[in-house]
């Protein structure tokens, strides 16, 4: 919705059941942005398959329509960029509305603090309360020109025509977003842009740029790359997004009789922190028919039901599992014993307060779930019914539809339009899976 305004969504899932057979989620988020993202900087006609149809990638598909780039689909999965090459995006005639996307907000603002044109960019209700000075403050150290609110957070407005200069950054924080939106910015810029992460994460714009005929050379944990080439188009096929599968990883390990195959899913080795996790709790997770797509390893997982036990998860497997922190805290929730998480305050700062949301509604089922300032503290235990609000956080809806399998009552859940901001059709593809779950 334009406004950012949702109207409720209210998901009920009755106790029990199990999940089985084989499904194919959606296309992984993270690389749908970055095609879009590439394919409309690149010169000629990038075309793309298995593209997330969901309203986060939608943004970024309508932003780049509106600074002039021709984008035909999606359609079933399949869309068509006519590149305009590194300098040829228009002055869009409006601000660009993100809506919930972080990763557009953050991604575009490296990108646009190279061009010519001013350009505003706004959210919705959650987008509007992120944090934006984690990219602000080293584009302006890059000679971008970029205004966030005096608490650093959007509308973001850049004003164009300045000169990028590359520079060295090591990141406080372990962020693909700040590192890409610095990586799309150093395309801009005079000389060498590099970036040094304090941990590994997702390196997706990298391996693309590296499709797109873009060098980029990494040492260690530093990642350079030198303003001023092209990007060449290219075929991307998007695997479906390990983040969603994770919902799946989580369910099916939890109900019992579960024997459940994800098809073709991205396993980036800077994404499989759920699997790792996961398999340390006991999980039956086995990797199957492991192959290489545009770069990018795929395979399909199959996952089968499992005693799980807590665990202290390992800290460096945090930005590994950024996003799957809310299902892996109901697989915490249905162990023996106690999961400790520590090392995650970027949970706080995502399209929710992810730790509170999550022991808000944990203990609303009956969990003793102990917020931490880094994370949480949960002690397995049995899963009440009960009525939850996923606070428009779409990864704490479909996190709490999965307790049911493990639940003593049915589960309400409040508040799941968002849903579609990641994973268009959860409700149908869960429940020809297992899942009881209705939605009117
Ligand atoms: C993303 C990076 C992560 C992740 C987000 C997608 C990306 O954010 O949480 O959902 O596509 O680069 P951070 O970079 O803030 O950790």
């Amino acid at each position: 919705m334009a406004s950012g305004e949702q109207e409720d969504i209210t998901y009920t899932v009755q106790p029990g059941g199990s999940l089985n057979g084989r499904v194919r989620v959606p296309g992984d988020k993270s690389i749908s942005h970055r095609s879009i993202m590439l394919g409309a900087i690149a010169d000629g006609v990038t075309e793309v398959d298995g593209f997330l149809t969901a309203e986060d990638c939608l943004c970024t598909m309508e932003a780049f329509r509106a600074m002039g780039v021709s984008i035909d689909g999606p359609t079933n999965g399949r869309v068509v960029i006519r590149g305009v090459g590194l300098h040829g995006l228009k002055p869009p005639q409006k601000p660009l509305y993100l809506g919930n996307s972080g990763t557009s907000m953050r991604l575009l603002s490296g990108l646009l603090s190279g061009q010519a044109f001013n350009v505003e960019m706004t959210g919705d209700a959650s987008l509007s309360k992120r944090p934006m000075k984690r990219v602000a403050q080293p584009l302006r150290l890059m000679g971008a020109d970029i205004a966030t609110t005096e608490t650093g957070t959007p509308p973001l407005r850049i004003t164009g025509g300045r000169q990028i200069r590359g520079m060295h950054y090591k990141m406080p924080m372990a962020s693909a977003q700040v590192k890409s939106s610095l990586l799309l910015a150093g395309l801009y810029a005079k000389g060498k842009t590099c970036v040094t992460e304090p941990a590994p994460t997702r390196d997706h714009t990298e391996r693309m740029l590296q499709g797109f005929g873009y060098s980029v050379e990494r040492d260690g944990s530093t990642v350079c790359l030198n303003g001023g080439g092209a990007l060449r188009a290219t075929k991307i096929d998007v695997p479906a997004d390990i983040s969603s599968s994770a919902f799946f990883l989580v369910g099916a390990s939890i109900a019992p009789n579960s024997d459940l195959v994800l098809e073709h899913v991205g396993i980036n080795p800077t994404r499989i922190g759920v699997i790792n996790i996961l398999r340390a709790m006991g999980g039956d997770i086995t990797i199957q028919n492991e192959r290489t797509v545009g770069g990018e390893p795929v395979a399909d997982l199959r996952v089968r039901s499992a005693e799980l036990r807590g665990i202290d998860i390992p800290t460096d497997q945090v930005p590994l599992a950024i996003d799957e922190f809310p299902s892996l805290f109901i697989a915490a929730a249905c162990a023996k014993g106690t999961t400790v998480l520590t090392g995650a305050e970027e949970l706080r700062v995502k399209e929710s307060d992810r730790i509170q949301s999550m022991a808000d509604g944990l203990l609303k089922l009956g969990i003793d779930a102990r917020p931490t300032a880094d994370g949480m503290v949960i002690n397995g235990g049995t899963l009440t019914g009960g009525v939850v609000n996923s606070v428009g956080d779409h990864r704490i809806a479909m996190s709490f539809a999965m307790a049911a399998l493990r639940a003593s009552g049915p589960i309400t859940i409040h508040d799941c339009a968002n849903v579609n901001t990641s994973f268009p059709g959860f409700v149908d593809l869960s429940h020809r899976a297992g899942l009881r779950i209705t939605s009117p």
